[in-house]
């Protein structure tokens, strides 16, 4: 019998997956080396989506998230090939254990949140259910994906964690300099987005020069501009959007 499991472990993935056995303590152990580096410690989101859901858009079943660990979620979410099908099989499990945690305890009323982001403007860039103006990313169901720490980061220090697809880049040509968010480029070329919306192509071998700025973001801060109780209560409500009508 434990030869047979053995000798499963060191298949290729997608031969004998079942007859693997998970184990949550291991399935831990990789979670928090391989893992947490970007959903955080405990599945709570970072760069990766939290996991702390009973249900994962991309991974619905214990199948499909076996399937999404060993082969990845092209382009972001890599593939973990080194891992052998038990080892695989005991992250799935872990996983599935952290959709049976609550999601996090914020204080913060989000009610009142949602009043504040009104309040300030926030829906002159951003898309919530639908209403707002989409200069930044939508964040519908932003809760799902952030934690109230990285939530927090964003709006106070917004180039703390640069959104993906949001790199602010700056280009000198004929005298000007144009600085905006990238909306695409190759080697020869460059189109960005300015923050009054309008939008620039550039060929790289016609501009006096360029770059990008990775440390910095179109969005401004907002430490000085809310209130700690103001603050507390836009983060509740943000990490209550998890993507269902409001
Ligand atoms: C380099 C960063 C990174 C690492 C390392 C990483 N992930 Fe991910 N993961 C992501 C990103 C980004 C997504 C979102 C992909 C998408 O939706 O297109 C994702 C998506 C997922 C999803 C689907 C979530 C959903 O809501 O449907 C699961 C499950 C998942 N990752 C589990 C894991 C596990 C388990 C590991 C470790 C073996 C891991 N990830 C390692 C970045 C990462
Ligand atoms: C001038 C436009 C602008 C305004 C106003 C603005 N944002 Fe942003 N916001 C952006 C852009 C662009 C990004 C993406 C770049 C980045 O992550 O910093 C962003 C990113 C974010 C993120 C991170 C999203 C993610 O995927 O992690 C959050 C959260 C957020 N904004 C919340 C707010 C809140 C709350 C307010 C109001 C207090 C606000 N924003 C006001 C433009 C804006």
């Amino acid at each position: 019998m434990w030869s047979v499991l053995l000798f499963a472990g060191g298949l290729a993935w997608g031969q004998s997956p079942h007859e693997a056995v998970p184990d949550v303590t291991l399935g831990k152990r990789i979670f928090d080396s391989q893992c947490a580096v970007c959903h955080g410690q405990g599945g709570t989101g970072g760069r990766g989506p939290a996991l702390t859901k009973p249900k994962l858009a991309k991974a619905p079943d214990e199948e499909s998230l076996r399937r999404a660990i060993a082969q990845g979620i092209p382009p972001e979410m890599p593939g973990s090939w080194q891992l052998s099908v038990r080892e695989v099989a005991s992250v799935a499990r872990y996983v599935v254990g952290l959709g049976q945690v609550a999601p996090e305890k914020l204080p913060g009323d989000a009610q009142h949140g949602r009043a504040v982001f009104q309040a300030k403007g926030c829906g002159g860039c951003h898309l919530v259910a639908g209403q707002g103006t989409a200069r930044g990313p939508d964040l519908s169901a932003i809760g799902a994906k952030r934690n109230g720490a990285h939530l927090r980061a964003s709006i106070t220090q917004p180039a703390a964690h640069l959104a993906e697809d949001y790199l602010l880049v700056e280009v000198v040509s004929a005298g000007k300099t144009v600085r905006g968010v990238r909306l695409a480029e190759d080697p020869f070329t460059l189109q960005l987005r300015d923050g009054a919306g309008a939008l620039h192509s550039f060929r790289k071998s016609q501009v006096q020069r360029w770059r990008h700025l990775p440390a910095e973001s179109s969005m401004p801060a907002f430490a000085r501009n809310l209130s700690a109780t103001e603050l507390d209560d836009l983060v509740a409500w943000l990490a209550s959007l998890r993507g269902e009508q409001q």
